[in-house]
This record gives structure tokens, C-alpha cells and sequence, in this order.
């Protein structure tokens, strides 16, 4: 991988570099509009980016400011079952990493497991599971990030975890706080996947975030997770689940969503 070509390639475009980045996951792009000051670069244009597939997914960074500060939108990631290798799916962060940025802001649609959970919920990630696939971090380690073996005791940083929590009160009158389980997908979970990652603690499952987390932490950076609970989760209701209604959903918690990460990131700047 060569970061330094890549880093090198958005510095000669960027003047201010951001403290914060934010991946807007599945239907929250529109946040994207809401950025002033923009400086768009497409993922095809920047060199050894990879190039995102899934409809409805962009591909550009934004970087601009949000309420007069400054940031850096990721409008569409990478997610394993496209076909990415792990090293591509993480390659934004590093370079971020690279770039300055020191809090990762990861949004995501995932399935609510918890039965208190209903659809077009947000939930703050408080810990994650990641049972079944192999680690981002597996091969070589790249010391330059980090070291080989990571502490995992505090992926979502708690003090921006204490910062949310009053944020999504006020705004979503629920302050809702669970564990993130990752599946690498594209399938969605059959039911009896659904009742075992509930036995595993599981508040929510989602095809992406993991890898991001695992890096953004293997590089010391703060990271925060942010889930829409678009659909409930295989098997807990009657009714099949289509990327439709996952995006529908998305998009009609999106004024919230917005509205929680505008108010976060004033706090923390
Ligand atoms: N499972 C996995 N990923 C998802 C889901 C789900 O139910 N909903 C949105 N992304």
C-alpha cells in the first residue's frame, strides 16, 4: 500500500486538514449536503483508493466545515463483501490516520437484535463482536500505526460515549446504547444466526464498522459508532428483509442522525 502517494496526492488539494472524519454509512449521505466550503474528491480520481460499488453509494471525500468546523465526509465505504480485501476496506483510515485526522466518527445501518429496539432507532456502539471473520490486522504488522498487540478494552472511546448519550436524549427522546456484532454478508442473517448472536450479546448486526474500528483503534485514534436500527433483525418479526427497506428507513431517520452528529462534534471541537 502506498500511503504516502495518496496522502501526498490530497494534501496538494487540501489547505485545512480536519480533526474529524465522519463514514456516512447507507442512506445518510445527504449529510453531505450540509457541508459548506466543499472540497470533493472523487475515490476514482485519488491515487490507490479503492472505488465503491453498492447503489446508492457515492464515492467522494468532502472535505469542508460542518457549522464552521472543520471536516472530512467519507460518502460511501468499502465493505468486504463487495470483494475488497480487509487492507482496502480500512485504507481511508489510515490515510486519515496519516493525514491528522484524530476521531473516526462510524455511522452505519445494521439490524436491531434487542428486542427493546425498534426500527428507525439510533443506537449508540458501545463494544463490538466480531466472531466470525479473520482480523484486519492479521499479516504484517505496519508499526508505523500502531503495535502488534492491541488493547481492545476501549474501541469506542467512552468519553465521547458520556458526550453522546445526553445528545441523543434530547434529540431522539431514547438515549439507546448496545453492542455491535459484524457479519461479513452480503447475505443477510438467517434467524437462528439471529437467535445465537442475541445469546452472544449482541444489541445489533451489521455487514460493516468492525474493520474501520479495528484500525481507527490499532492507530490510536478516538472513535465513535453510530447505528440506524434500519429493520429488526432476521426472524424477530414477520416480514423478509429487503436493502429497500433498509435504505427507506435510513433515510427517515436521517434529520436525527444529522442533527446528533452536528451537536457531537460542536461539543468535542
Ligand atoms: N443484517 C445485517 N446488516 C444489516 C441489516 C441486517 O439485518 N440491516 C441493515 N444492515
Amino acid at each position: 500500500m502506498n500511503f504516502d502517494e495518496t496522502v501526498k496526492f490530497i494534501k496538494e488539494k487540501v489547505n485545512t486538514i480536519p480533526r474529524i472524519a465522519i463514514i456516512l454509512g447507507s442512506g445518510l449521505g445527504s449529510l453531505s449536503d450540509d457541508i459548506d466550503n466543499k472540497i470533493c474528491i472523487s475515490y476514482k480520481d485519488i491515487p490507490n483508493f479503492p472505488i465503491s460499488t453498492v447503489p446508492g453509494h457515492k464515492g467522494e471525500l468532502i472535505f469542508g466545515t460542518l457549522d464552521s468546523i472543520p471536516i472530512v465526509a467519507m460518502n460511501g465505504r468499502f465493505h468486504y463483501y463487495e470483494g475488497y480485501s480487509l487492507e482496502e476496506v480500512t485504507y481511508p483510515i489510515r490515510i486519515f490516520k496519516l493525514l491528522g485526522v484524530e476521531t473516526i466518527i462510524l455511522t452505519n445501518a445494521a439490524g436491531g437484535i434487542n428486542l427493546n429496539f425498534s426500527k428507525g432507532d439510533l443506537m449508540i456502539i458501545e463494544d463490538q463482536l466480531s466472531f466470525f471473520a479473520e482480523s484486519v490486522l492479521r499479516g504484517p504488522n505496519l508499526s508505523e500505526f500502531g503495535e502488534r498487540f492491541i488493547d481492545m478494552s476501549d474501541v469506542y472511546t467512552k468519553e465521547y460515549i458520556e458526550i453522546l448519550k445526553p445528545i441523543m436524549k434530547k434529540i431522539t427522546g431514547k438515549c439507546l446504547t448496545g453492542v455491535y456484532a459484524y457479519m461479513k454478508g452480503p447475505t443477510y442473517e438467517t434467524p437462528a444466526e439471529i437467535r445465537a448472536l442475541r445469546t452472544l450479546g449482541a444489541d445489533a448486526v451489521g455487514m460493516s464498522t468492525v474493520p474501520e474500528a479495528v484500525v481507527a483503534r490499532h492507530s490510536g485514534l478516538k472513535c465513535v459508532g453510530i447505528t440506524c436500527i434500519t429493520n429488526m433483525a432476521s426472524g424477530i418479526i414477520n416480514e423478509k428483509l429487503s436493502h429497500e427497506d433498509v435504505k427507506e428507513t435510513a433515510l427517515k431517520a436521517e434529520t436525527n442522525f444529522k442533527q446528533v452528529i452536528k451537536e457531537f462534534i460542536k461539543k468535542i471541537n
